[in-house]
């Protein structure tokens, strides 16, 4: 098990450059499913959940190389229609092999994946959307089991919009018979690469970047390549990172249209930026001014930048207010950011900040991937020695991250522990 330690207080300067986005890659790889063939993924994070995927997509027979970044798949020789129960409960994304392999095949076995860190986070969504396509859906033993000869184009109209049951819907659909439309469908940009992905295959879809998603069927599809877009998670989580230290930084390969809403709040909180021929330039001022978030789907204030943007918000000048409504109860860092000294409550669903002078360094406890993140950040700006500990959290999405930060200047170190 690894800890980090870090010795707050530093300025960060320098540039980075940024990992692709790893919420992007966990649909484009299950989207090979949809064809026998040979395809290639570019700027793949190397981080653990996409290790997870590898091994998963390995036991239906995927052939996978993995090598700086590049990852071949090859789908020639599929072998199984069956996610198990050990690598789909590490984590939830295993749940996008559903459609492909539904639509392909005729057939998928995929396991439920139970709870999640911070609550309940049903599929319903998904199910739904296969039942519609004309599949049969049964719950057994742990296990969705979906059969269909073959889909037909329908229409999906979500009552919440998901980006993974979006997705899902999305690759089912491609090889249904006939038209199918989804309404209320993610605008999320993971969605758009994924179709663009799909679209390279030779699946026939419209309307995607909006939530009215248009899909003819196509009879089969063949092996393509694509380069995946930039982490906008990690481009906000470093931005937060040069506004808590009060620093310059430039984070290099910026998509600066994903990252809109995130840096309209930096702006609102008297930091600057200029973009230009993909780097970001961040400028800090002194004074963090306190700014109110609420969570929405894309392009609004992204849920996974919430425990990032109150971590901010603890150094803050006054109070703010953070609201989640994506996930409601995605609020299980606050402890410890308290631990840190910060004055953090919540209050019906939503975190109120009292912004403090200082934070000082401690032990905390990562307890999910975005919430360690934002323990990372505190401690970058806490004065003395901040340990961070269970950061296999971490691991699942932030490319070494503290490669990233120690570049920039920080004294962030990985350490073997055997404290828990
Ligand atoms: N929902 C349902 N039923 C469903 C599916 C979703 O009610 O069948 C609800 C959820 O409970 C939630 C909302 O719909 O309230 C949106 O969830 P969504 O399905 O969009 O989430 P997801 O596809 O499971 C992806 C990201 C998450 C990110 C969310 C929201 C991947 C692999 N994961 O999850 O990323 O928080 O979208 O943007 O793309 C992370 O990277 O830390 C992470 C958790």
């Amino acid at each position: 098990m690894d800890k980090f330690i870090i010795q707050g207080g530093k300025k960060l300067k320098g540039r980075v450059k940024v990992s692709g986005a790893k919420n992007s890659s966990l649909a484009l790889m299950p989207a090979t499913l949809l064809n026998n063939d040979i395809n290639t993924i570019y700027n793949t994070p190397e981080v653990n959940d996409i290790y997870t995927m590898i091994k998963l997509l390995q036991t239906l027979g995927v052939e996978i190389e993995f090598n700086d970044h590049k990852l071949n798949l090859n789908t020639k020789n599929i072998v199984s229609q069956i996610a198990p129960y050990e690598h789909v409960k590490k984590m939830r994304a295993s749940v996008y092999v559903l459609g492909p392999l539904l639509t392909k095949y005729g057939y998928a076995k995929v396991s439920l994946p139970g709870g999640c860190a911070w609550g309940p986070r049903p599929i319903n969504l998904h199910l739904e959307a296969m039942k519609k396509l004309g599949a049969e859906v049964e719950l057994e033993e742990g296990y969705i089991i979906a059969k269909s000869k073959k889909l037909n184009g329908a229409k999906i109209n979500f009552d919440v919009s998901s980006v993974g049951a979006t997705g899902n819907a999305m690759m089912a659909a491609v090889l249904a018979k006939g038209y199918t439309l989804i309404l209320n469908g993610s605008m999320e940009p993971e969605i758009i690469q994924l179709s663009e992905f799909l679209v390279k295959m030779g699946a026939k879809i419209s309307g995607v970047g909006t939530t009215t998603i248009e899909i003819e069927g196509v009879e089969e599809l063949s092996g393509s390549e694509i380069e995946n877009i930039p982490d906008r998670i990690e481009v906000g989580t470093l931005a937060v990172a040069a506004a808590i230290t009060n620093s310059n930084i430039e984070l290099e390969g910026v998509r600066i249209d994903h990252v809109e809403a995130i840096l309209h709040k930096l702006e609102s909180c008297g930091a600057k930026y200029n973009y230009d021929n993909k780097i970001l330039y961040l400028t800090n001022t002194n004074n963090i001014s306190s700014v109110d978030i609420t969570t929405s789907v894309y392009p609004g204030f992204p849920t996974d930048m919430q425990a990032q943007w109150a971590t901010l918000m603890c150094l803050a000048d006054g109070t703010s207010t953070i609201i989640d409504n994506i996930y409601y109860d995605r609020f299980s860092y606050v402890p410890e950011l308290n631990r840190l000294g910060a004055n953090i409550e919540i209050v019906n669903n939503s975190a109120v900040v009292k912004g403090v002078k200082s934070l000082k360094g401690a032990k905390v406890m990562s307890t999910d991937l975005r919430a360690s993140a934002s323990l990372v950040l505190a401690g970058l700006a806490a004065e003395g020695a901040t340990e961070v500990l269970r950061i296999y959290h971490l691991d699942r999405g932030y490319q070494r991250i503290e490669e990233k930060l120690r570049l920039l200047g920080a004294d962030i170190e990985r350490v073997q522990t055997t404290e828990y």
